[in-house]
């Protein structure tokens, strides 16, 4: 059967997806890019926020001709909003499928039962011990290899889906990871980037995150390690020298901070203070000056005043963020906040503390880019400036090629003779809040 995937969410959705395309092959499924040729639709969801459901609705509503035309056509949901809303999707006469992110082993069998039927199939049980691991992951050719280290969530941070759509916590084996690596090395990757949705939980037989991400780092042909996220209530002292000690870990940290205040920290169970958070901060600058932070906010959690707020801006002032992503609170269905604390910041104030607070950050980001004017980066070539959905619109230059520092920020320099994959020197002579420009110079 013909069959297309679409991928929303998070970059470990992207790897499920990988998977979800290797899982189908033996079965003789065939991948197409044009959902018109397609008889079978499967859409990889995200339940993060509101906006992520309303946009699969809308991707389902746009099915509607296709499934009234064809005989043999099956939409399939899969990933968090499967696994968050359940037989609730059947409610969109689209769906006949519905397959959360423990569950795909069984899609090829599910899609059989399914196809040319009026039946409707679900699975969405949540495993504690799957992990994918003897599944390698087809992937999209290109710079970057995502590596799912470990899978679901045990921190039940209030405001957050994911211990519900993604389940227990629970580890790859270094060995296992590792060998993917090499292999990726092989085929031609040159960074790869570890995924957990709290890395320093990271256990195997007494090894932990630093262990792994060491080791990772030595595999050969491999240049740049990258990894996210890291939670700020666990951050241990071996990580950090990891990444100060190795060459080829990126200089780069992920640390989501959430709010600055720590009366919501506490409403949140992010379990560190803003004095903690700020120490760690000084601690990561001290033992690794280079380092890039960025992090991510929630603003307009429920009971959050312009005084909660204006700790949120000031720690951005001191903590000096190369990058944020900052988002409105959404109420999660299931969720303890939904339980505990109305949703009572009004919609106008959210958008009011979101633009401010970007203002800010954009402020922040260009003071920190305009340091490097004049500086001689070295950039992972990741392709053409102009190609599709690379980067922000400002990044879009024909002629040119772009790349990512350690740092991960967006370089455009004139195009060099050297392809995707290359690392090549860059003398920085013009930024903006999010990209370096420059030209490619010789070491
Ligand atoms: N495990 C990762 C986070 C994954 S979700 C970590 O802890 O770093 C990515 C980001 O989405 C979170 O860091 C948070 O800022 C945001 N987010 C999660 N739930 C949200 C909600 N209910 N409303 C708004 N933003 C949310
Ligand atoms: Fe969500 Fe918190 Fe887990 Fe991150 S650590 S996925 S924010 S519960
Ligand atoms: Fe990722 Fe969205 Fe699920 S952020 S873990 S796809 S809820």
């Amino acid at each position: 059967m013909k069959v297309y995937l679409e991928t929303y969410g998070c970059q470990m959705n992207e790897y499920d997806s990988e998977l979800i395309r290797s899982i189908l092959a033996p079965h003789g499924h065939e991948m197409t890019a044009a959902v018109e040729e397609a008889e079978v639709v499967l859409i990889n969801t995200c339940a993060i926020r509101e906006n992520a459901h309303r946009k699969i609705y809308g991707r389902l509503d746009m099915l509607r001709p296709l499934k009234k035309e064809k005989k043999r056509f099956v939409v399939g949901v899969l990933g968090c909003m499967a696994q968050n809303l359940k037989e609730e999707l059947f409610d969109h006469p689209v769906v006949s499928l519905i397959v959360g992110p423990d569950s795909y082993r069984s899609l090829p069998k599910l899609i059989d039962e399914v196809i040319g039927t009026d039946r409707q199939e679900i699975e969405a049980y949540l495993s504690e011990y799957e992990t994918y691991g003897d599944i390698a992951p087809t992937r999209v050719e290109g710079v970057n290899a995502w590596v799912a280290i470990m899978r679901g969530c045990d921190n039940f941070c209030t405001f957050c889906v994911v211990p519900y759509t993604r389940g227990r916590e629970r580890s790859r084996s270094i060995e296992n990871i590792l060998s993917e690596v090499r292999s990726l090395a092989q085929k031609g990757y040159r960074q790869v980037t570890l995924l957990g949705q709290n890395v320093n939980s990271y256990r195997d037989e007494g090894k932990r995150f630093a262990d792994l991400i060491l080791k990772v780092a030595d595999v050969p042909g491999i240049e740049r390690v990258r990894f996210t996220s890291p939670h700020p209530k666990d951050f241990p002292k071996p990580l950090l020298e990891a990444i100060a000690s190795h060459p080829r870990i990126c200089k780069h940290i992920h640390l989501p901070l959430q709010a600055g205040s720590d009366r919501i920290l506490d409403l949140m169970a992010r379990t560190y203070t803003r004095k903690e958070y700020l120490r760690l901060v000084e601690e990561i600058r001290r033992t690794i000056p280079e380092i890039a932070l960025t992090t991510d906010i929630i603003v307009g959690f429920p009971t959050e005043t312009e005084e909660d707020f204006q700790e949120t801006a000031g720690l951005f002032k001191d903590g000096q963020f190369d990058s944020a992503y900052i988002f409105k609170y959404s109420e999660r269905k299931g969720t303890i906040a939904s339980r505990k604390y109305p949703d009572d910041v009004p919609p106008e104030v959210k958008t009011d503390r979101i633009v401010r607070l970007i203002d800010l950050q954009r402020a922040i980001s260009l003071q920190k880019n305009r340091e490097k004017i004049g500086r001689t980066l070295t950039v992972l070539i990741d392709g053409e400036a102009d190609g599709p959905g690379k980067g922000a619109a400002t990044s879009k230059r024909p002629g040119h090629q772009m790349g990512k520092t350690e740092g991960n920020t967006t370089v455009v320099f004139p195009r060099t003779p050297f392809g995707p994959g290359t690392m090549v020197s860059v003398r920085i002579h013009d930024v903006s809040s999010s990209t370096l420009y420059g030209r490619p110079v010789e070491r």
